[in-house]
């Protein structure tokens, strides 16, 4: 059989602070499953969600040169701390600067560009880490197609770590969840749609239903961004027709890979084997 030309393949990298990732690579690889990946998962260094700014930029700025590196010419952050912290500085100083005609995407604008079509009060919880939440950028996105709408921010601390740690079914996560949640709902009644912003927590979807009320409509992220990226290809031909079209997927992450590939192939629901980097 002949050999591959790696050097012609331009794979669409994918990029999170661990796990929570996969929640959106697992949509996306549902609408446009004809692309190569690259996920890379920074799992020695999570969670993102309770560091500094400068901080997470330095870590997303690492790992997504990572993966321009190998090949990657379209990154998408698939984690709202990402997104929130550091997509604005990657846009407009390293690509203009260092990668030119490179692109990275986020996952905050895809998911507020939903909101419109699903809240009939006008009032969004959102959950999300305190990096999230404390930058303010779901209120700032939100402000700017709808000033009218009200959201409620709550930080969730103890989410990722739950996830991470492979707790994110069992009984001590019931405790989290639902404090988090009779906290905003107490903080503001009317909300009938509930953003999950953070990329982790769709792994606790569960339980997080079962003390949500039943009115409140739950937004996971994944379909929203797939949809986002889709429409993303169709718009930009020069990054479209570069992208290499094998079907394959490549786990990169920076722990232990026989913890990665067991947790990550329960999440996909099919086998991951994974290679540890070093950023
Ligand atoms: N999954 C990420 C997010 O969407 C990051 C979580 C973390 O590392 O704290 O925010």
């Amino acid at each position: 059989m002949a050999e591959k030309d790696l050097s012609r393949i331009e794979p669409i990298g994918v990029f999170d602070s661990g796990y929570g990732g996969l929640t959106i690579l697992k949509e996306i690889l549902a609408h446009l499953p004809q692309y190569d990946y690259i996920y890379l998962g920074d799992n020695a260094r999570a969670p993102y969600g309770t560091r500094s700014f400068d901080v997470v930029y330095d870590f997303t700025r690492q790992a997504v040169e990572e993966l321009f590196s190998r090949g990657c010419r379209l990154v998408i952050l698939a984690c709202n701390t990402a997104s929130a912290k550091a997509l604005r500085t990657l846009q407009e100083q390293l690509i203009p600067d260092k990668y030119p005609g490179h692109r990275v995407l986020g996952v905050i604008l895809p998911t507020v560009e939903s909101l419109s079509s699903t809240t009939k009060t006008g009032h969004i919880g959102l959950l999300a880490t305190p990096g999230t939440v404390r930058s303010h950028s779901y209120k700032l996105e939100v402000a700017k197609i709808d000033p009218d709408m009200s959201i409620t921010e709550i930080e969730c601390p103890m989410w990722v770590p739950l996830v991470e740690s492979g707790e994110f079914d069992g009984p001590g996560a019931d405790y989290f969840v639902k404090k988090r949640i009779d906290t905003l709902m107490a903080t503001d009644p009317q909300i009938d749609t509930l953003i999950l912003g953070c990329t982790h927590y769709p792994l606790l979807l569960p339980k997080i239903r079962k003390y949500t009320p039943e009115n409140v409509t739950i937004l996971a992220q994944g379909e929203f961004v797939a949809r986002s990226l889709e429409n993303y290809l169709q718009r930009h031909p020069e990054i479209e027709n570069e992208a290499s079209k094998g079907g394959t997927v490549e786990f990169l992450t920076t722990e232990n890979t026989d913890k990665f590939d067991s947790l990550a192939s329960l999440f996909l629901g099919s086998d991951v084997s994974s290679t540890r980097i070093i950023l």
